[in-house]
């Protein structure tokens, strides 16, 4: 690799990731709000995992298309999220709702790379001051007691 290029995993093929995710629209199920959404983004190892939503008559039980990539990613093996797209059925980028953006800080972390109708952003400014798993493992009971400052 030369200097100054960035690694394979970073070298991001945005369109093919917007045109997996729009292909990801055609197999949404979304009968309740008829708003088709597919995901798609590259893992760290080159692969591409994909999502569509997947509704439910329960509407709150409703699966984003993050829900479903992320388990793919799991599914397949693992790994780290390092480019991401979501788009609905006309192929315009739509931001991630609140919680994808957790989900998504989850699987890629601080450096993951999100596609957005203002052009593709670190997910320190989708999600900044994101809770994360750090939080968990510094916390101690003083740091929590509601009565303190
Ligand atoms: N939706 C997603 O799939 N991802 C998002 O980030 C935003 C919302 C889906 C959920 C629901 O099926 C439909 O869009 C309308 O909210």
């Amino acid at each position: 690799m030369a200097e100054g290029e960035a690694p394979a995993s970073r070298r991001v093929d945005w369109v093919t990731l917007r045109s997996r995710a729009r292909e990801m629209t055609g197999l949404a199920y979304a009968p309740y709000s008829d708003y088709q959404v597919g995901a798609a983004a590259l893992v760290d190892d080159g692969r591409i995992v994909t999502g569509c939503n997947v509704e439910n008559a329960a509407y709150g039980v409703a699966l984003c298309a993050e829900c479903g990539l992320v388990s793919a990613l799991h599914a397949g093996g693992g790994g780290r999220l390092v480019a991401f797209a979501c788009v609905d059925k006309r192929g315009l980028t739509l931001m991630p709702c609140g919680r994808c953006r957790q989900l998504l800080w989850e699987n890629g972390g601080p450096e993951l790379l999100v596609d957005t109708p203002t052009g593709v952003l670190p997910m320190t400014e989708v999600l900044p001051q994101a809770f994360g798993a750090e939080q968990l493992a510094t916390t101690t009971p003083s740091t929590t007691d509601p009565t303190k400052d």
